[in-house]
């Protein structure tokens, strides 16, 4: 009995630490995602889960929101959306199986997704420097 459930501690423990730091000890790939603002004025985001909600977001521009996660299940997980700039506004995936297949890189544990939002719409690399996949545009 006390052993099951300091086991179940654990676990909460866990998973409460893999949206809570980018230095997480995955036994399944690790994913940080990147998002990066191009856009001058602030852009707000709101990204969820079925299992997390990373809350509201103000990313100025240049910089970036990032998080970690695990990937369990791997091509099952999914994380989605919202951006509002402005009046502008736009909901859209940020990690499902599409965005998995296009930043996923060979003989990497860490595999990163680096978004840029740019008044034109969101673009996807695997690579921070080489963001010329378009994914949507801006509602
Ligand atoms: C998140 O920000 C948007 C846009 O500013 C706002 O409409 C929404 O109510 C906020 N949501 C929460 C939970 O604060
Ligand atoms: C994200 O922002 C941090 C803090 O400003 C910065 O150190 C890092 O280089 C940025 N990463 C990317 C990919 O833009």
């Amino acid at each position: 009995m006390g052993c099951s459930k300091m086991h179940k501690l654990f676990i909460v423990a866990v998973l409460t630490f893999s949206i809570a730091s980018t230095a997480l000890s995955c036994f399944t790939p690790q994913w940080d995602i990147f998002v990066i603002s191009a856009i001058p004025n602030n852009i707000v985001v709101h990204i969820k889960s079925g299992d997390d909600d990373l809350g509201n977001h103000t990313i100025p521009f240049n910089e970036n929101y990032t998080w970690s996660f695990c990937d369990r299940f791997v091509g099952q997980t999914v994380f989605y959306s919202y951006f509002w700039w402005g009046s502008r506004f736009k909901s859209l995936d940020l990690f499902n199986k599409n965005i998995e297949h296009i930043c996923f890189l060979y003989n990497m544990h860490n595999q990163h997704c680096y978004w840029l939002v740019k008044p034109d719409g969101f673009y996807v690399s695997a690579y921070p420097d080489k963001l010329q996949t378009i994914i949507d545009h801006w509602d």
